[in-house]
């Protein structure tokens, strides 16, 4: 079913990016390449509970339709991002206690995964569970409704959409480190009880101000060796300002080490970067004075990096 995009004659693994249903309408060069280049796609936004239910019981599916939609016409593959997620969660769900915080969360999993039932590919169920010690992140899920709700949203959203693969999805799990390893033991303590969970979901969120993570392709082969699919799900690299030809070799070389420890492990099965053009970009915002961590420039000619995959595989 793989659409075969440039990148893709070169690997048998899905090779997407994030897509804005706003950039998709408004920019036909945006939707050129896209269409060009990938085949897969996961709403950057559209498909967040603070998108589709900013206000209880008022729904808005309008973006991850119109993202569904140029799937289906363009014959993409979709990765459903993300059910369970502290952040852009509404304010009227944070502020709910246990019991009802609990009852809105079967309904939001079972609405969402359920009116896309079986024309999403992977679903990134629960995202960013834990801290950077390995403990978990003490989100609004755990705090009320405390460790079960993890294997919960997987056996909610198995049986809203029983085909959709799913995944727990997190930053900063590339390498070895106790973030990762505090991933590991929960995949296996959840496929030990037998939850549905089909794969971790490696964001690869990298910035050149630090090193390139130690261990990603022992780490990914750990998380496989759980009988689990493995997804770079949100690569990019972020450049401190300026730009240079140095810079973007050193970006070329980030990109590729994790496609090619990707591509050393059979059930690592995609590679998708957080968009893929400059010219929108979520960096800017978080890392004042990083940016340019796509692909592609922001008239979207191809960087190095692009040219680094190119050549590979
Ligand atoms: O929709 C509003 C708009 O109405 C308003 O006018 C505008 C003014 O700021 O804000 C718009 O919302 C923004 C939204 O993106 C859509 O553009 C939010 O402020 C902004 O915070 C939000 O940022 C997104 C971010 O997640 C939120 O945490 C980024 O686009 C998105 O790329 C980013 O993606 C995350 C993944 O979901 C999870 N992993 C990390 C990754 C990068 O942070």
């Amino acid at each position: 079913p793989h659409h075969g995009g440039p990148l893709h004659s070169k690997t048998n693994r899905w090779v997407g990016s994030a897509v804005a249903a706003q950039h998709l309408s408004a920019e036909a060069d945006y939707k050129k390449v896209l269409t060009r280049e990938f085949d897969s796609v996961t709403p950057e936004n559209e498909m967040k509970w603070g998108t589709v239910e900013a206000v209880r019981g008022q729904y808005d599916w309008s973006g991850a339709d119109a993202i569904v939609d140029y799937a289906k016409k363009t014959g993409k593959s979709i990765r459903g991002h993300t059910l369970i997620w502290h952040s852009q969660l509404p304010d009227w769900v944070a502020d709910l206690e246990a019991a009802e915080l609990k009852s809105v969360v079967r309904k939001h999993i079972a609405d969402e995964a359920g009116r896309y039932r079986g024309k999403i590919r992977a679903w990134d169920v629960v995202n960013e569970a834990f801290n950077e010690d390995g403990t978990r992140r003490e989100t609004v899920f755990q705090t009320k409704l405390g460790d079960d709700y993890i294997a919960d949203a997987f056996r909610l959203a198995h049986a809203a959409d029983p085909k959709a693969k799913l995944y727990i999805n997190d930053y900063n799990i590339e390498g070895l480190n106790p973030k990762s390893d505090a991933t590991y033991e929960l995949v296996k303590s959840l496929k030990r009880k037998g939850v549905p969970i089909h794969g971790v979901g490696i964001q690869g969120h990298l910035s050149l101000m630090y090193d390139f993570p130690q261990g990603v392709k022992e780490n990914i082969k750990r998380f496989a060796d759980l009988g689990v699919d493995v997804a770079i799900t949100e690569m990019d690299v972020r450049i401190p300002l300026p730009v240079t030809p140095e810079k973007l070799k050193a970006q070329a070389d980030y990109f590729g080490n994790v496609w090619d420890a990707c591509h050393a492990v059979k059930r690592c099965v995609e590679f998708t970067t957080w968009g893929f053009t400059d010219r929108h970009s979520w960096v800017p915002d978080v890392f004042p004075g990083e940016d340019a961590a796509c692909l592609f420039d922001e008239n979207l000619k191809p960087k190095p990096a692009y040219f680094r995959l190119y050549g590979k595989k």
